[in-house]
């Protein structure tokens, strides 16, 4: 802005300087001309002035009408030469024509003020008085030509009042604009910063609350993946104690009325109603071990992750007949929760029998991959393959298989993702973050 103002001054300043001057010696030239022109007609034809002539000017110089105001004078003719001049001794000289002197030749009246540079100013810069220098062109009465130009100096003192005036004003009206532009600016840049101030402060009480949220929400995620472990493991022994219970209660109490009933009835004769009911005694005895034996959960607590795996993997070998190729990658997991064994046990149970079903392969890949923070399980095969988009794969054919698994999946904060491509083959994986349990 100070840049701004100082360039904007100057230039308005000096505008104004130009006009001043400019209008100052248009008139002073008007008013010297209506004097000399009719004395300097004799230059329309040579380039001397007549003795009267040149007494006529003298005296127009001294007369108080001119005298009080023009200080000096030359009368130039063409090539730069000096015809008369109030200074006697330059009469005669030739000078190189300066800028202004070859304007005024072109019809046009320059005016300056307090340029005395010119090598013929010299006695007028001596006079140390402010002074307009003015080229006036001297026309042929007649044919309006340029005869002549008169040079003369006009002391300039109300014109240099009347200039540091008009720069005064200027520059106060310049600088007044400029200050007041000023303090606009600085009040917008304040009011500016006091809204971010107040928006920073919001946004941080904003930051701050969401931070404490997700604290929450992340304590709250745990709490609940904790609370699921627990029902699950709860619901497990339940089915467990079921489980043994009527192998231990129902089933022990059959077989021994089993093993008695031959003995108390062997009198009783009717051997055909005996016979029926040690079958039927039999068969239930046969249904309830069953019944037993499928709510039996396997014994997985001892079992580290590879050992779980291992078993699983043999058993649905031992069952399918088909082979599981089995890699181990990484580190051993840390120790996961009854829940968190069972669901892998499960989904490798159902991972490979989906593969040997209905991907229609005789092998499988498994692979564990240890890691600090989670465990992955990948079962890959390479066989059909369906469409994992479309859900009715997943519901038309009653299965729970793989829903189920999910559920149980997220239920204890692991996830579950299922890729699958027709004719390539399907890869499941499953992975559970060891650190998620508090
Ligand atoms: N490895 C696989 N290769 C090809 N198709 C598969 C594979 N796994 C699942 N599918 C398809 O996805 C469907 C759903 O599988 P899901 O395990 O949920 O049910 P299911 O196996 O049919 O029944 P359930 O598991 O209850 O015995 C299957 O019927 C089958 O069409
Ligand atoms: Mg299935």
């Amino acid at each position: 802005m100070l840049v701004a103002l100082v360039a904007v001054g100057s230039w308005v300043s000096h505008r104004i300087e130009q006009a001043a001057v400019q209008n100052f010696g248009i008139t002073a030239a008007n008013y010297v001309e209506s004097f000399i022109s009719p004395i300097t007609q004799d230059l329309a034809d040579g380039t001397e002035l007549s003795d009267p002539a040149q007494q006529a000017m003298e005296e127009i110089f001294s007369s108080s009408a001119l005298s009080g105001r023009i200080v000096s004078y030359k009368i130039w003719k063409k090539g730069g030469l000096i015809v008369h001049a109030s200074d006697p001794l330059l009469a005669g000289q030739k000078f190189d024509p300066s800028d202004d002197l070859r304007a005024a030749w072109q019809g046009k009246v320059s005016a300056s003020f307090e340029d005395l540079n010119d090598p013929e100013d010299a006695s007028e810069a001596s006079l140390g008085v402010p002074l307009l220098e003015v080229y006036s062109p001297i026309h042929e009465v007649f044919s309006g030509e340029i005869i002549a130009v008169a040079e003369f100096y006009e002391r300039a003192d109300a014109l240099q009042i009347e200039l540091s005036d008009a720069q005064r004003t200027t520059w106060m009206v310049v600088g007044s604009a400029f200050a007041l532009s000023g303090l606009l600016l600085i009040g917008i840049v304040k009011a500016g910063g006091r809204t971010i101030e107040v928006q920073r402060a919001e946004l941080k009480a904003q930051l701050a609350a969401s931070e404490r949220l997700a604290i929450q929400n992340d304590t709250l995620r745990k709490r609940a993946i904790t609370a699921n472990q627990r029902a699950t493991a709860q619901t497990e022994q339940t089915i467990r104690r079921v489980g043994s219970d009527l192998h231990d209660g129902p089933a022990q109490h059959l077989s021994f009325a089993a093993l008695r009933l031959d003995s108390a009835f062997e009198k009783e004769g009717a051997p055909d109603a005996r016979k029926e009911i040690r079958t039927s005694l039999n068969k239930a005895l046969e249904e309830i071990r069953a019944i037993s034996r499928g709510l039996a959960l396997p014994e997985l607590e001892e079992l580290d992750v590879a050992g779980l795996v291992r078993r699983a993997v043999t058993e649905r070998e031992a069952q399918s007949g088909y082979s599981v190729d089995l890699k181990f990658e990484g580190s051993e997991p840390k120790t996961l929760s009854y829940a968190e064994k069972l669901c892998i046990y499960r989904f490798l149970q159902e991972g490979l029998s989906n593969a040997f079903r209905h991907g229609k392969v005789e092998t499988a890949v498994v692979t564990v991959t240890g890691m600090p923070e989670c465990v992955r399980i990948n079962i890959e095969d390479a066989g059909e393959g369906f469409n994992v988009r479309d859900p009715i794969q997943l519901d038309a054919h009653g299965g729970q298989g793989l829903i189920g698994l999910k559920d149980r999946v997220e239920s204890i904060g692991g996830s579950l993702t299922i890729e699958s491509n027709i004719g390539k083959g399907t890869v499941l994986t499953l992975e559970i973050d060891t650190e998620e349990t508090a």
